[in-house]
């Protein structure tokens, strides 16, 4: 009698408590996105990316669609919502922006001045089994970025079973968009690499291999 009686207090309890918070978010909670944090010097990853590159490429491209998305959001169904599925369930303005804060997001921390090599793991086994080996997965990687028309991204990523596959995503789509898991993206819009490589994108795709952090990349998979 005494347990039913202290359960009966705490469901009492849990349940006043849930509806005075539900009463105090209503009040001011809307989501702000916000500018990542690089977790490396601009510096870090030259000279396969320079500290210009990087400052204009993070602190000017990736905040603008951070923005633009905070000033598109409110009002809508998106308001409180997370990233991944504003850009699976958006489209217009809100997708581009959102995919490019997601693209970014994870562009930003797949890199690291220790980076380069191959993957470990079951990530290792599997590109191996999907495309024979490493260097052939590479090979088709960079002929899909370079083969890409426009501004894009071309994305390793995973279905639901684990399968992998290369994708090419025009503008800021993403993976998710297709119901995918995104784990490695080269990004192919000349703002990532006009700087520095001017037209010879080829050359900027086959460099990027020497600062991918697999450790990061596995993580996703
Ligand atoms: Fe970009």
């Amino acid at each position: 009698m005494l347990t039913l009686c202290l359960s009966l207090l705490l469901l009492v309890t849990n349940n006043s408590n849930n509806s005075s918070s539900q009463i105090t978010d209503k009040k001011e909670e809307i989501m702000k996105f916000e500018l990542i944090k690089l977790p490396y010097a601009a510096n870090a990853l030259e000279p396969v990316i320079s500290k210009a590159t990087i400052e204009f490429h993070h602190g000017k491209h990736l905040q603008a669609y951070v923005n633009n998305l905070n000033n598109l959001i409110p009002g809508t169904k998106f308001e409180n919502a997370p990233l991944e599925q504003i850009v699976a369930e958006s489209d217009g303005a809100i997708f581009n922006n959102a995919g490019q804060i997601l693209n970014h997001n994870l562009y930003f921390t797949q890199f690291s001045p220790k980076g380069g090599g191959e993957p470990k793991g079951k990530l290792a086994e599997a590109i191996k089994a999907t495309w024979g080996s490493f260097d052939n997965f590479k090979k088709e990687f960079n002929a899909a970025g370079a083969g890409l028309f426009g501004s894009g991204w071309v994305w390793l990523a995973k279905d639901k079973d684990g399968k992998l596959s290369i994708t090419k995503e025009p503008n800021g789509s993403n993976p998710v968009a297709h119901g995918l898991v995104p784990l490695l993206g080269f990004d192919v819009w000349e703002h990532a690499y006009y700087l520095d490589y001017q037209n010879r994108r080829p050359d900027h795709l086959n460099a990027l291999w020497n600062i991918v952090d697999w450790d990061a990349v596995g993580e996703r998979y």
